[in-house]
């Protein structure tokens, strides 16, 4: 693969994904989905933007430790502070980039930093010949690029690349542009700022008109080579470009789109589904390469082809992103080494303490449903790994529920190892589930989201319930997976809640008054 046919896939599901409210992870999520990223060939991973919190600092650095290829970046703005600060914290790794940006735009300038457009070009020069004395691998990005007059863009860019970056990154900050101007203003770049051959130009992309795949894939027509995209199109408002979407348009229409990414593309679907775990935001049935409806087939007339021959419906094979056909192998009567085996193949490996919890909850699952999915064993694990360390746990629910009323719920909760039992009432069974929660470890958060998602089909399907719960500006989600959908409701929640917990330094709740 030469230069001009590689483009580089840079992965901001850490930093700029993270910016989507409620979707904060934790450093042990961002170690796990660090491994997955660097495993699948990603070539640069932003794991977070270091001045930002001690925390973000610390799981950059750690990110570092365990990345083998890829390269580690982390975010600053223009400061020297900021600068210092990331380099600090990159240095970890084995290959590491500082990402330094400042807005270029009027309306920016103006507004965001009050600063003169010459004052704005003092500050690349400046940040940009501080980073280089860290690393010699520098990007530098203009915020709201796409929004900036053409000449003063140009005038930055060059005295970025003057200074010493080495990739450019022409960020569509707002979601504003079309393919056809993406393109050109890429072009236009490269054809005209005088050293853009010394650089590798970036297109960064939102998704605010439903257009970050398509301008990125408009950038690399126009000369860019590297993409920045997240997965599942997390990020900031309406999200960034998602990366499985683009590693698939270049592989099924190579033939239009002659470059090559790294990614190891039957790893997509792992990768999707450990970040929508981690964030507790679901995937969308319809999503495209990674929902779950992305390779079924409803109507009579779409069957009748795909049993004559696949083509005539798919333009991609589901084994090539990761998604495989759902087989029904698992049941009652399977033992823990066959369990063992199968979780194996789906890409888990536990130890025996986790895989004996797994196996027992399998076992319980049997004895509920008739039919054991594949993705029910993926849910019933990725709960089982995202919540076993919990501080506050679910152990018993009760709930009183129908036209009747009033609707009442009697919950068990372990706190900190401590049984806490409450009951409660509510507007329906979810609401006094809720309350009942509330009553046994006192809090403040208000409940920003309630989702429920059924895993597989059937009545007796597992749901999968999606909480968002904030507090004092944070915010958190958590998602959790039960054959009972009030048993998911409950754990979802008590999820939400240890994350809030979690990301607010244990000051939201855990105190809970004596029955
Ligand atoms: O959208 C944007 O402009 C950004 C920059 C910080 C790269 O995320
Ligand atoms: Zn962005």
């Amino acid at each position: 693969m030469t230069k001009q046919d590689h483009v580089r896939i840079f992965d901001t599901t850490m930093r700029d994904g993270e910016q989507s409210p409620g979707a904060a992870m934790t450093m042990a999520d961002k170690i796990e989905i660090a491994r997955q990223l660097d495993s699948m060939g990603v070539d640069i991973i932003e794991a977070g933007f270091p001045a930002a919190s001690n925390g973000d600092f610390e799981a950059v650095r750690a990110v570092g430790t365990v990345l083998e290829n890829a390269v580690l970046c982390g975010l600053s703005r223009a400061g020297p502070k900021d600068i210092e600060r990331c380099a600090e914290a990159i240095k970890s790794a084995k290959r590491f980039r500082i990402h330094t940006f400042i807005s270029t735009s009027p309306i920016h300038r103006k507004h965001k930093l009050n600063m003169e457009a010459h004052q704005v070009l003092d500050a690349v020069t400046a940040s940009v010949t501080l980073a280089r004395n860290f690393t010699d691998d520098v990007e530098w990005s203009a915020e709201d690029a796409t929004r900036t007059e053409r000449d003063f863009l140009k005038r930055c860019v060059e005295a970025a690349i003057r200074a010493g970056a080495t990739t450019i990154n022409i960020p569509d900050t707002v979601g504003y542009s079309f393919p056809d101007e993406y393109r050109e203003l890429f072009r236009d770049l490269i054809e005209s700022v005088p050293g853009a051959d010394k650089a590798i130009f970036s297109a960064h992309c939102h998704n605010d008109l439903g257009l970050a795949v398509a301008n990125s894939i408009a950038a690399v027509q126009g000369g860019a080579r590297q993409i920045e995209c997240a997965v599942n199109g997390l990020g900031e408002r309406a999200g960034n470009a998602a990366l499985e979407e683009i590693v698939m348009a270049f592989r099924v229409r190579g033939a239009d789109l002659p470059f090559q990414t790294n990614i190891d593309s039957p790893q997509l679907m792992r990768v999707s589904q450990t970040v929508a775990r981690v964030t507790g935001f679901p995937v969308q049935f319809n999503k495209a390469i990674v929902g779950k409806n992305a390779f079924s087939h409803e109507s009579g007339i779409h069957q009748d082809g795909m049993l004559k021959h696949t083509e005539t419906y798919e333009i991609m094979r589901p084994e090539d992103v990761g998604q495989g056909a759902t087989s029904l192998v698992m049941g009652k009567l399977s033992g823990r080494h066959a369990f063992k085996k199968k979780l194996e193949e789906l890409g888990y490996t536990l130890a025996d303490n986790a895989l004996n919890d797994a196996f027992q909850r399998f076992k319980e699952l049997c004895d509920r449903k008739r039919h054991v999915f594949d993705e029910d064993i993926v849910a019933l694990v990725d709960d089982q790994i995202a919540h076993g360390d919990d501080a506050i746990q679910v152990s018993r629910l009760r709930v009183v529920a129908g036209t009747e009323g009033p609707q009442t719920a009697e919950i068990d909760l372990t706190i900190n190892g401590e049984a806490v039992w409450r009951t409660a009432r509510g507007n329906g069974p979810v609401d006094a589930i809720f309350n009942a929660i509330k009553e046994a470890a006192p809090h403040e958060a208000d409940l920003d989201l309630y989702q429920v998602h059924a895993v597989t089909e059937g009545t007796d399907a597992q749901a999968i319930v999606s909480v968002r719960l904030s507090a004092g500006g944070r915010s958190a989600s958590a998602r959790a997976s039960d054959a009972d959908t009030l048993v998911a409701s409950a754990r979802a929640y008590v999820a939400a809640l240890n994350r809030l917990n979690a990301l607010s330094g244990g000051r939201i709740s855990a105190q809970h008054s004596a029955a």
